[in-house]
């Protein structure tokens, strides 16, 4: 990694092991161009590529046409009003109504290592580690600083890059759109990929060309969401898991974003990635600062798989953080899907028990322990242990299940209030809602006003009590409905429009808080399945709850769309019972294990209940879990076969890092009628060693697997599964 300023060219390049990004100084008013992103070069003087001889005019010596040189010039952050009329990544607007605004480079500063961004989750990584640019611009008539952030890493081919804004005038500006990331290329007939869904069926790949207008992905729920994933990739019309071009943005943020591309007039693209504008509008008083979320830019010429192994390292290690980041998590049992409300301790104790004499290693309370909460319609916001279900309290539960040898963990959903609550009929004022306007409830409950300091001290002194009250070493933070009626009475007029904002810094400050105060915690975030899963929240928890969706086929879709990006230790995967409860499909036990396998792995049912040929496999997958789980927390990523492609059978593996072993997963969704067994070529061995293939004769060589590959036999059935292990001998 390197980053270089050549001072007589005015080119800044930057360098990963794979990769350079060049950006070049033009002109008198000093434009910050984009020249170049993409595979490793040896060249920096390539501001030839900025085309500036083509265009007619120049603006310091021909203002004509300043107009047509703006809306063609690639540039690395776009600004609003003056001529650029492709999405623009910066937009104000002043006290006298005025939007316009130009930014010109003045001065810049390389350091090692890379800033915290101040109340926002980011990567890191110290100064052997990665190499900062700063690139100070100002619009000189509003007076207004915009310092372009970008990190390269030395152990990743990641760019990251983030944006502040800092008011240097003598009166207030607002700050009405701020990207953190533009990148504008021309067009090398690219594809798109999105990551679209719905609850139960989140992160499902799609794919399209690129075609003329802005096209991808927004969330303005609040929260990153179930429908939308704050992620794109560009890849050419070649690229798959092996092989072509991708570029992969992701944002690193849990609110309102926009991940688009813009097919402009002359085909060259321009992808914008930030904080979504809607209802945006933030208030930046004189002498102060606005930091914009960061955004991660991959590039890789091994396709897709490349671009995966990528965001999977970068995660791991500069991203993830806490006791459990490189820990195998607690094979743990979730009562939701069990008994949803209906429990009490014995129930609870009676699953444990069982639990435990089968190797399972934490029990996990689910939503219902609290107030008068026995459906879905009350008491969020009272955070008081229910006697009723709990005789003893909580202390005396987790002490039994201690008591057994296993953890306790609990769920809790503080960002909200139910309507029939105590705390909303004491605290009305703490909804988020629009005075004099009765707000959309969902799940029948409100969200709280997290730009409170008032609500954010009630949320956190609940939690944090309830958590010093008995040995509770897990948490799950559950979100369940997205943000509307957007209103506080904690905020003036003219700040109304920082609240979507304000509400993911809030989310942030709680979690930040509680990890601190409870080192030892393992969270896990959740929104009503997987609406929340993206890395901002993943710097505060080292996993997610993937879907509310836990049949083991549609979960294939759902994890596939996940691993693209994320590390598959992040990745909240449970067994469950059958017939499934989202979609009422039968799955062999065997195959449910294995689904599971790729994540977290637990289990999300009533042990006491479940047929005795499914409970007797749990100690036999409690001993997978543990023989797998290391190499598939820590290896490389490959996809050989996606079930959403090809309806019949999905297929991953794991790789180590030293190559000396590897675990494949196959499952069979439907049976291939009347054909053979298939040829299947494992990928990411070291072609020289050899290996031996468990269950099978002989040794061979990894060139042999990777190139004529092994057969995997076409069982009678569908929803079949298999494990392959190979070994180096
Ligand atoms: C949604 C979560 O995804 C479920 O696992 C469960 O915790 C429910 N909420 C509880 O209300």
């Amino acid at each position: 990694m390197d980053i270089k300023f050549y001072e007589q060219e005015k080119v800044f390049k930057l360098d990963t092991n794979n990769t350079s990004y060049l950006i070049g100084i033009v002109d008198d008013e000093n434009y910050i161009g984009h020249i170049y992103y993409g595979k490793k070069i040896d060249d920096y003087d390539l501001k030839y590529l900025l085309r500036i001889k083509e265009y007619p005019f120049v603006p310091s010596t021909h203002n004509r046409e300043k107009v047509a040189f703006l809306d063609s010039l690639p540039t690395e952050f776009s600004t609003h009003g003056i001529g650029d009329y492709r999405d623009d990544a910066i937009a104000i607007e002043t006290l006298g109504g005025h939007t316009a605004m130009q930014l010109g480079y003045v001065s810049h500063n390389i350091y090692g290592g890379k800033p915290v961004l101040e109340g926002l989750p980011s990567t890191f990584g110290t100064e052997e580690e990665c190499i900062t640019l700063e690139v100070l611009c100002k619009d000189k008539i509003l007076n207004l600083n915009v310092t372009l952030i970008y990190t390269a890493f030395k152990d990743v081919d990641v760019i990251t890059r983030s944006v502040r804004v800092t008011n240097e005038g003598s009166e207030a500006i607002y700050l009405t759109k701020i990207i953190s990331a533009c990148l504008d290329m021309d067009n090398n007939d690219y594809d798109l990929i999105t990551l679209n869904g719905a609850w139960a069926r989140e992160r499902h790949i799609q794919r399209r060309p690129v075609g003329f207008g802005i096209q991808g992905a927004s969330s303005m729920r609040g929260e990153s969401g179930h429908q939308n994933h704050p992620f794109l990739a560009l890849l050419t019309k070649n690229a798959d898991q092996d092989k072509g071009e991708v570029y992969g943005f992701n944002f690193i943020y849990s609110g309102n974003f926009v991940a688009t591309v813009e097919m402009a007039q002359y085909e060259n693209i321009r992808t914008v990635i930030g904080i979504n504008p809607y209802d945006f509008k933030w208030k930046l008083e004189a002498g102060t600062s606005f930091q914009a979320p960061e955004a991660v830019l991959v590039y890789s010429d091994e396709g897709i798989g490349g671009m995966t192994r990528n965001f999977h390292d970068l995660y791991r290690k500069h991203l993830l953080r806490g006791e459990y980041k490189n820990k195998r998590r607690p094979i743990l049992i979730n009562n939701w899907e069990a008994t949803y409300f209906d429990f009490n301790t014995d129930k609870l104790l009676g699953i444990a028990k069982e639990a435990a004499s089968l190797g399972i290693e934490m029990l996990v309370m689910d939503d219902g322990w609290f107030g008068t909460r026995n459906d879905d319609n009350c008491a969020l916001g009272d955070w008081v242990v229910n006697e009723d279900k709990l005789p003893g309290g909580l202390k005396y539960l987790v002490d039994e299940v201690n008591r057994l040898g296993m953890k306790f963990g609990i769920w809790f959903e503080p960002e909200m209030v139910s309507l029939n609550s105590d705390l909303y009929r004491a605290h009305p004022d703490w909804a988020m809602a629009v005075p004099g306007r009765t707000a959309s409830l969902s799940r029948n409950q409100y969200v709280l006003d997290l730009t409170r300091k008032d609500v954010i001290e009630y949320i956190y002194e609940s939690v944090s009590a309830i958590l010093r009250s008995a040995n509770i070493e897990y948490v799950k933070w559950d979100m369940n409905r997205a943000l509307s009626d957007i209103g506080s009475v904690g905020l003036p007029a003219d700040r109304q429009g920082e609240i979507y904002h304000r509400y993911v810094l809030g989310v942030y400050e709680l979690q930040d808080r509680l990890t601190k105060e409870f080192p030892h915690l393992l969270l896990e975030n959740c929104s009503g399945g997987g609406a929340r899963f993206d890395p901002g929240m993943l710097y505060y928890s080292p996993q997610i709850w993937c879907s509310d969706d836990t049949d083991a086929i549609e979960r294939l879709e759902i994890q596939e769309g996940t691993a693209m990006i994320y590390p598959l230790s992040t990745m909240g995967a449970h067994v469950s019972d059958c017939p499934n409860h989202a979609v009422g499909r039968v799955t062999p036990f065997k195959t449910r294990g294995y689904v599971a396998l790729a994540g977290t792995f637990g289990y999300e049912l009533d042990v006491t209940k479940i047929p005795a040929e499914d409970r007797a496999m749990i100690p036999e997958q409690v001993k997978m879990y543990h023989k797998y789980n290391d190499l598939i927390r820590t290896g490389d990523y490959y996809r050989l076969a996606s079930s959403a492609q090809n309806h019949r059978l999905d297929c991953w593996q794991i790789v180590s890092k030293d190559k000396t072993e590897s675990l494949i997963t196959c499952i069979q969704v439907l049976h291939n009628v009347n054909c053979k067994s298939r040829k299947l070529r494992v990928k990411g061995l070291e072609p020289t060693k050899r290996y031996t293939v468990e269950g099978t004769d002989g040794t061979f060589s990894g060139s042999t697997l990777m190139y004529s590959g092994i057969l995997l036999e076409n069982p009678w059935g569908d929803f079949k599964g298999r494990l392959i292990y190979i070994r180096e001998c």
